[in-house]
């Protein structure tokens, strides 16, 4: 039996809140994915409790936001469908930024030599490859873990585990901007965009501008219990990406057209963006 110990608090416990999210989703009949890695998580970390704090956030953030774990299902979903899309088209490297407990590598049915890097803090990597390894579930791809701080020099990491910037590539940045300074996350913006290879495709997500501001207040302060704090949002997404060469197509969280009829909170009010590179950028 492999020891898995939850990451201490801070921003490491918003992905575990996630994972209950995504467990919360994969329990209703009609989900929109099922994620057997957020089940592995919670039986892995029954005895620890930092479920339990985790269990109260989840009860305080549904009480301020009816219908909260709708955005979380529908963010997933729309992720995972231009991910596949992308993969289908033929690109076979991924790469995730601040990949926490995302179930992807385990649960979406990838087309053979498929390398997904997951890039994240030394200690979540450290529980990630602990969960993967105890729970038994089967890889869908190779999965590379990437251990580094995206605030520091993250690609050198990546490019030594075997990242190769000549091939096309997939990158999900999925909540993670909000929890960078503004100057980190151009940064990281035009990192990846060096790495990227012609027909590269990119996923984000960031925060609406509002959720800094009064109207943010009852979700930033669940955030804030779990010891993380929003450092940034904006809502100029396809201006930002398009100065970096990406040509993006943006929703809006709560937008009916990717909502699969659910309905989704007005909290925590985000953006969803799918973008590719334009020719000749990089
Ligand atoms: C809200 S979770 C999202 C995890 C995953 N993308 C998902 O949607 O389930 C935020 C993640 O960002 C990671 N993170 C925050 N700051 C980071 C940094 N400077 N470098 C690498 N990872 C970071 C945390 O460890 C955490 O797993």
């Amino acid at each position: 039996m492999v020891e898995v110990k939850a990451p201490s608090a801070g921003v490491g416990q918003t992905a575990l809140f996630i994972a209950w999210m995504r467990q919360l989703e994969s329990e209703r009949p009609d989900a929109l994915f099922r994620d057997p890695l957020a089940a592995a998580m919670l039986s892995a970390l029954s005895q620890d409790p930092v479920l339990a704090d985790v269990a109260e956030v989840i009860k305080q953030t549904h009480r301020s936001a009816e219908g909260f774990p709708a955005y979380f299902a529908v963010r997933t979903r729309f992720f995972d469908d231009e991910i596949l899309a992308a993969v289908r088209g033929g690109i076979r490297q991924v790469v995730t930024l601040a990949a926490g407990v995302d179930g992807r590598t385990v649960r979406l049915d990838l087309p053979a030599g498929t390398r997904w890097f997951e890039v994240e803090l030394p200690e979540m990597t450290e529980f990630k490859d602990a969960l993967v390894a105890g729970s038994g579930l089967p890889v869908a791809c190779e999965r590379r873990a990437v251990a580094a701080d995206l605030r520091e020099d993250w690609p050198s990491a990546l490019r030594a585990a075997g990242f190769d910037p000549g091939q096309p590539t997939v990158w999900l940045v999925e909540g993670l901007l909000m929890y960078l300074a503004d100057a980190v996350g151009e940064a990281l913006l035009a990192g990846l965009t060096d790495l990227s290879a012609p027909g590269s495709r990119l996923m984000l997500e960031h925060l609406k501008a509002a959720m800094l501001q009064e109207e943010g207040r009852p979700v930033r302060e669940r955030v804030e219990e779990q010891g993380a704090q929003w450092l940034s949002a904006r809502d100029d997404l396809e201006q930002w990406l398009g100065g970096h060469g990406w040509q993006a197509t943006v929703y809006a969280g709560d937008d009916p057209r990717i909502g699969h009829g659910r309905t989704v909170a007005p909290l925590p009010a985000c953006w969803l963006a799918t973008a590719a590179l334009t020719a000749g950028e990089r």
